[in-house]
């Protein structure tokens, strides 16, 4: 089984993005054939400063690595090290019907919200097909946002066949019966990661770097401390129970504190006693704890510029490798010399 999964590098990683994504990635790179990318150019949709662009990109790289992506397990790379990705992006745009992109719901959100209707935006979804197609996965782990965009990765890969591929039958992508040949661009399954609720913020909003609410991952001790002594709190006394819903700390310390550790601090927190102060504390002490040992490999990675870039140009090696064999089939099926 291949799987494949991008993230955009626009900002920061935080505890959202973790227990949200990054978990999982690291325990699929186990279940198959994992491919990792860093989606740099998807990031540039939202990023205009080059030398923040740059340094979100090795941050995203160096904190899959501090947190367990494994290259000897799984190819991790930058999607702009693959420039196929950017062939296949038009070849594939020439058979996709204007009218999917003018209903995509992520794109009307961001028009919603004021973002300005760039062609980049719009085309957002055309060349996440083509990361996707290029690399002909079997399942592709998403977050339930990003649906739409395998769907229409899956109908535009059977337009293509449709229309380039003698003899395939959408009935029958694999070609398996007499006289059917199978897709030239495999048609991908979504893999929707429900079970990981959503991480609040310091505010008690969904965690995310666009609301400046975020416990960062990477960040400076004192940053972090600061935002966790910060997380919005109400003003129950501290003898008295205190309530569980509406309640970030509690949230937080539910999907932080270990689970043998945890029913004990419920306990305390249903029961009154102890205030608000006390349970931040446990909480930073908690996150120093989760997330010693890949603070420190990122520390060493960052100090060893050489070594991550060796990795990286390692991993976009493969992932050539595996593009260009594709891409020869996709020119020759459309006539391009
Ligand atoms: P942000 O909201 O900070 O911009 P992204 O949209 O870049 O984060 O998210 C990258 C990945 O992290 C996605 O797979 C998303 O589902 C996951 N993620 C982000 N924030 C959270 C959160 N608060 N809770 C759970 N998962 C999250
Ligand atoms: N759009 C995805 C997100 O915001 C990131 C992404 C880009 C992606 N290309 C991809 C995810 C290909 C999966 C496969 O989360």
């Amino acid at each position: 089984m291949r799987i494949l999964s991008g993230v955009q590098s626009s900002g920061r990683l935080h505890i959202g993005n973790y227990y949200g994504a990054i978990r999982q990635f690291v325990q699929l790179q186990e279940e198959g054939e994992a491919f990792f990318f860093i989606a740099n150019y998807h990031s540039l949709t939202s990023l205009r400063d080059p030398k923040l662009a740059e340094a979100y990109t090795r941050e995203a790289a160096m904190a899959y690595l501090s947190l367990g992506l494994d290259p000897k397990k799984a190819v991790l790379f930058r999607q702009s090290d693959v420039r196929e990705v950017l062939e296949l992006y038009w070849l594939l745009g020439t058979v996709v019907p204007v009218a999917n992109l003018e209903r995509a719901t992520s794109y009307k959100d961001k028009i919603a919200k004021g973002i300005s209707a760039d062609f980049g935006l719009f085309a957002y979804p055309v060349l996440m097909a083509a990361d996707i197609l290029l690399y002909s996965p079997d399942v592709v782990p998403v977050g339930k946002d990003q649906i739409q965009h395998i769907e229409f990765a899956r109908d535009w890969a059977v337009k293509f066949n449709l229309t380039y591929v003698p003899g395939y039958d959408p009935q029958d992508p694999e070609g398996k019966e007499k006289g059917h040949a199978p897709g030239l661009l495999k048609l991908p399954a979504a893999r929707v990661q429900e079970d990981t609720a959503t991480v609040p913020g310091v505010d008690g909003q969904k965690m995310s770097k666009s609301y400046g609410n975020t416990i960062e991952l990477f960040g400076e001790e004192k940053d972090i401390k600061k935002r966790i002594m910060g997380i919005k709190t109400d003003s129950t006394a501290v003898e008295s129970p205190k309530p569980t819903e509406n309640a970030p700390l509690y949230d937080l310390l539910k999907l932080m504190v270990p689970p043998e550790q945890f029913p004990e601090v419920d306990a305390s927190w249903r029961a009154g006693g102890k205030g608000y102060g006390d349970y931040k504390k446990l909480l930073l002490a908690t996150y120093l704890e989760a997330f010693a040992p890949a603070r420190k490999r990122y520390a060493e990675l960052a100090n060893d510029p050489a070594e991550l870039e060796r990795i990286l140009a390692d991993g976009a090696d493969r992932a050539r490798a595996e593009a260009a064999r594709l891409m020869q089939r996709v020119r020759r099926a459309m006539g391009v010399p």
